[in-house]
């Protein structure tokens, strides 16, 4: 069995993940879902393959695009997570969606399972979740092989500065953000998937935002962190100490969200 870090453990926790949405979504400026779905172009009738859906962030829009003769398979490896999804789906949407309990790096198998051939997919889609897999290539080319002529795979995630801010303060309290965590956050979009975008893609499309978070309390910022995947409980005290000093001098944390979406389309 393949060794699981502590790191990976929390990228898989339903309940973390739904926390660090709810700090997200209420006090960002842009709705990430809408900017998200202004950058794809979903017909009527698409197939469409979600990897790393989680609790259904971009999967119950991909169910309302394709319309009702359109596919949905949204895979994850956390059974909790797809049963958050089931749970909100009634019964006319859920004949459109498949959901797949299963590692990505076993993708290959997991389709194959359901008895789906090559190629199938219109669109196949991953937010926030490509870089827990340990063989991205060997995903990248599978997912490729799936693709139809003239379908899209669509990449997004974190670079650059991401979480900058938050980092920052994190930082100057004694907290180290783990190698791997950081790298996630900052060169693997760069580093990993556009090269590969551009050696296996004829067109790829790179779009870009920067997502501001204002925080207005230390509770926010506590919830976030500590659902996150670089908490490190040994500093609580030091990071709480931080942001109520933060608090005394400005009414707003600002944490930056930056955010790239890469789409390859393949020719028809
Ligand atoms: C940050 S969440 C993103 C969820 C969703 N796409 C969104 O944007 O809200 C990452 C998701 O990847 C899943 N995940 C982590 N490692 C995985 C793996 N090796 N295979 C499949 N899913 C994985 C987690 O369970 C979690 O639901």
């Amino acid at each position: 069995m393949k060794k699981v870090s502590n790191v990976q453990l929390k990228a898989r926790d339903t309940q973390s993940l739904e926390k660090r949405i709810v700090e997200n979504v209420a006090a960002q400026e842009l709705d990430l879902s809408q900017w998200i779905f202004d950058g794809l172009k979903i017909e009527n009738g698409s197939h469409v393959l979600e990897l790393c859906c989680g609790t259904g962030a971009q999967t119950f829009s991909f169910i309302k695009h394709v319309g009702n003769n359109g596919q949905i398979v949204a895979l994850d490896i956390s059974r909790e997570a797809l049963d958050k999804i089931a749970s909100k789906l009634d019964e006319r949407e859920l004949s459109k969606v498949v959901l797949i309990e299963s590692d990505m790096d076993r993708i290959e198998e997991a389709i194959a399972d359901q008895g789906i051939k090559s190629p199938y997919f219109d669109l196949i889609f991953c937010a926030y979740g490509l870089y827990y897999s340990t063989n991205v290539e060997q995903v990248l080319e599978t997912l490729k092989r799936y693709l139809m002529p003239g379908g899209s795979m669509v990449v997004v995630g974190p670079f650059g500065p991401n979480n900058g801010p938050l980092f920052s303060i994190l930082k100057q309290s004694g907290v180290i953000i783990p190698e791997y965590v950081a790298f996630s956050s900052d060169r693997f979009m760069p580093d990993k998937v556009i090269p590969w975008a551009a050696v296996n893609f004829q067109k790829v499309a790179i779009r870009t935002v920067v997502n501001r978070i204002k925080w207005d309390s230390l509770s926010q910022i506590m919830t976030y962190w500590t659902s996150s995947t670089f908490y490190s409980p040994d500093k609580h005290g030091a990071v709480e100490k931080s942001i109520n000093n933060h608090f005394k001098k400005q009414q707003y944390f600002i944490n930056e969200k930056w955010i790239m979406m890469i789409e390859m389309t393949n020719a028809r």
